[in-house]
């Protein structure tokens, strides 16, 4: 029994290492980058969302390690986004190796775009699934599960208490009705 807590144990906590790359991608956005961007919106520079659709892989990898090295460099591309948003100067991340800058792009590209998120995600219970003021996404799979799993709890336990009421209130009439018998 010990070894098999243990193995477990030490599954757990590989699969909590286990990240994909891009939630390492993502947590490195919010820590690293999302005071200046965000994925879908203008913040201080561009929207980063599919930028697999507008860049290389390799064309990142060097803009994000050192955007200046790249303008300075005469790239046409950097040159263009540095002179759209008003020369403002993207700091270099040099600490961030190759695996790091390459999390990122996984991350980034991974973003779906807000239109076509919900109907692909959650199509046949899109219509079922109300959305509430507020709340710009759909319930998730796992909060409708949730809710799911509740209500036919409720069900259940009121079905329970239903039947023990109809079993106690039985057996007082028969108790009733034989004392009355024997008066
Ligand atoms: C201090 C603000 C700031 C931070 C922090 C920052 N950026 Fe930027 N980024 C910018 C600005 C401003 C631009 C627009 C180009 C320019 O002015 O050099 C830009 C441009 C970019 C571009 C080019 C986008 C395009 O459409 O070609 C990429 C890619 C990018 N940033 C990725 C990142 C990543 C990844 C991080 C985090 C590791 C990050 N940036 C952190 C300010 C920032």
């Amino acid at each position: 029994m010990r070894t098999i807590g243990k193995a477990l144990y030490i599954a757990l906590i590989g699969l909590l290492w286990a990240q994909s790359p891009e939630e390492k991608g993502k947590t490195l956005f919010q820590q690293r980058c999302a005071a200046c961007h965000k994925v879908e919106t203008k913040l201080i520079g561009p929207p980063l969302a599919r930028i697999g659709e507008r860049r290389s892989q390799e064309w990142f990898l060097r803009f994000v390690a050192n955007s200046q090295a790249l303008i300075q460099a005469g790239d046409a591309d950097a040159v263009a986004i540095f002179k759209e948003y008003n020369q403002q100067v993207m700091p270099p991340f040099p600490d961030l190796g190759e695996a790091e800058l390459k999390a990122l792009w996984a991350y980034l590209n991974s973003v779906t775009p807000p239109a076509q998120a919900q109907p692909t995600a959650t199509a046949p219970a899109s219509r079922t699934q109300p959305i509430y003021p507020g709340e710009q996404r759909p319930m998730k799979r796992e909060d409708f599960a949730f809710l799911r799993a509740t209500f036919w709890g409720l069900v259940g336990a009121a079905v329970g208490v239903a039947l023990l009421l109809a079993v106690i209130i039985h057996f007082v009439s028969v108790r009733r009705a034989s004392s009355a018998s024997q008066e």
